[in-house]
């Protein structure tokens, strides 16, 4: 896509991925694509914050090339070591062997396993700037946002937040900015950006937002490392990774089941209407057709999960296992769970549920549902019952932790 300008001086020189399908090994599923941001400053001192994913290099240089001449570049500031950013590293020292590399203190280890090319390590801590000029870089070290080594770097008299990962999306586009892009599908990718990186580190983007906060740093553009660019309203995206990483939630309830011969579906359904009838909003999602990454999203707003799986050798089905196992990973915060299931001859699925919901930190508040065989019509009355208590349990919510 080449080369855009962000403000005078400042240019993204980043690398669209239209076919990127899979992040992160398999377990994000990209299904707009992606990018990969790097941002070129042209000062008395030229910097370039950021690479591109590794096969993404030639573009980079190609844009790099169309500012300045590469034997301009003084400066590459390396906000994060993951490969999708540092990726290129090695090929832009090549071609500009004079570049003075910057990066935190706890990137220093694993930028020199990556690229042992890369020998001079220029580190910086928070509070540390760097002059262009007219033109100053602070660095802001954001340790496990999301990784150990994220930093941000702010371009102060410019008011531009380059904070990496931090306030991204995977979202592939001909556009660069917020206010070029449908602000509905924008939002989407960036919650399910929050819940399925980022959520983790929620007290750590509470503490590092209050930071900035005291650091009374005006911030008239946030560009990130993926997605688009934030110009027309960055005020958006802060008030919702406040709002996501607060844990706050509304009155809706999310029910994901996987159903081996259709009686945890039939289970699901009815708790579904119980839900429903007792006023709360609901989402269903049968896992092995769904989204993963889509389920956690929801979760972003839902204060409730109730998941279900019949059970088989004990437990429960291989694909519950996959969203639970993620869930123990993400450990969301202020979030209650259920679980539900049928069963043959002995039980398993329901308890086994349960002690993975636990793992993940949620409350186990309501005794979980299992029906030997086939749901009989008292037992549908009772996963009406259970979504009803549910419901009854997270009315009133107005998206406040309790
Ligand atoms: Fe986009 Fe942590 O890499």
């Amino acid at each position: 896509m080449g080369l855009t300008t962000v403000s005078e001086n400042v240019y993204w020189v980043g690398a669209v991925d239209w076919n990127i399908r899979w992040f992160h090994g398999y377990t994000y599923y990209t299904r707009r694509g992606t990018t990969y941001n790097a941002y070129l400053i042209r000062d008395e001192k030229v910097a370039l914050v950021d690479t591109v994913y590794t096969p993404f290099a030639g573009e980079l240089l190609d844009s790099i090339r169309k500012v300045v001449s590469l034997s301009d570049l003084d400066y590459l500031v390396i906000n994060h070591i993951e490969l999708d950013h540092a990726g290129s590293l090695a090929e832009v020292l090549k071609a500009a062997p004079q570049a003075r590399v910057y990066c935190s203190p706890k990137a220093a280890e694993g930028l020199r396993k990556y690229f042992p090319e890369c020998r001079e390590l220029n580190l910086v801590k928070t509070g540390d700037s760097l002059s262009l000029g007219r033109y100053t870089l602070r660095f802001i070290e954001a340790p496990m946002l999301h990784w150990p080594d994220s930093m941000f770097t702010y371009l102060e008299e410019q008011e531009i937040l380059l904070p990496n990962d931090a306030f991204g999306q995977h979202l592939a586009s001909t556009a660069r900015f917020d206010d070029q892009v449908d602000g509905a599908i924008l939002m989407d990718e960036a919650a399910r950006y929050y819940a399925n990186i980022l959520w983790p580190f929620s007290s750590l983007v509470l503490k590092k937002m209050a930071e900035l906060e005291q650091m009374a740093i005006p911030v008239k553009i946030i560009a990130p490392s993926h997605g688009v660019i934030w110009r027309g309203n960055p005020g958006a995206i802060l008030d919702a990774y406040r709002r996501w990483a607060s844990g706050e939630a509304g009155p809706l309830a999310v029910v994901a089941y996987d159903s081996m011969w259709g009686s945890t579906e039939k289970m699901a359904h009815a708790i579904l209407e119980g839900l429903v009838a007792g006023g709360a909003e609901a989402k269903l999602f049968k896992i092995p057709l769904s989204d993963r990454n889509d389920i956690i999203k929801e979760l972003l707003d839902a204060r409730v999960l109730l998941v279900g799986s019949s059970t088989v050798n004990n437990g429960y089905l291989p694909t519950v296992a996959a969203l639970l196992d993620d869930l123990v990973g993400l450990r969301p915060v202020n979030r209650i769970g259920v679980a539900f299931g049928s069963y043959g001859w002995g039980g398993g699925a329901v308890k086994r549920i349960e002690e993975k919901l636990r793992e993940a930190r949620f409350e186990v508040a309501e005794p979980g549902l299992g029906i030997k065989w086939a749901p009989a019509e008292g037992e549908i009355e009772a996963c009406l019952a259970l979504g009803k208590r549910v419901a009854e349990r997270i009315s009133g919510l107005k998206g406040s932790p309790p």
